[in-house]
């Protein structure tokens, strides 16, 4: 089974029912993703396809062949003279010190990058509606908002 993963192409043994969150940690060793519930609950395992987020614990990884899969480890980006640039989302959830253990936070930027790209501009109210259903067991969620509201105006400088 062939994947492709943050613009690198894998060759994977699965068995197309395992769920994505499996192959990406325990086969290929991408361990920024993690699991929380397992259960498509918590969004800490959140990741794109085709830039959608999704939960990759209830995810089958047949679902994710011939699909552009991003995870944590490929949301930076890359300048022109090849220097890694961190997504605004991370520069602000990093600007804006919101982590506290972190364990939820690359299903919280992943979803963040997300919501961004469809909603550039949002209101705090917008905000608060897309990441309701990422769960922060260490209660970060005043930080996550303003982080969020950061990333989009770092996103808007940078587009000036
Ligand atoms: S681990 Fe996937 S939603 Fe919780
Ligand atoms: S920072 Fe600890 S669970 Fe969110």
């Amino acid at each position: 089974m062939q994947l492709t993963i943050n613009n690198q192409d894998y060759e994977v043994a699965a068995d197309p029912d395992d769920m994505l969150l499996w192959v990406i940690r325990d086969t290929l060793g991408l361990t920024g993703t993690k699991y929380g519930c397992g259960a498509g609950i918590c969004g800490s395992c959140t990741i794109h396809l085709d830039g959608e987020a999704v939960r990759s614990c209830i995810t089958k990884v047949s679902a994710a062949e011939g699909v552009a899969i991003t995870t944590i480890e490929g949301l930076a980006m890359l300048s022109d003279d090849g220097e890694e640039v961190l997504h605004p989302v991370q520069q602000a959830f990093v600007e804006t010190q919101t982590p506290q253990c972190s364990w939820c936070m690359s299903g919280q930027m992943m979803t963040a990058a997300a919501f961004l790209a469809s909603n550039p501009q949002p209101t705090d109210e917008e905000i608060d509606a897309a990441m309701n259903n990422n769960y922060c067991r260490c209660g970060c969620y005043a930080r996550i908002r303003t982080a969020v509201a950061r990333a989009a105006e770092i996103a808007q400088e940078g587009a000036a």
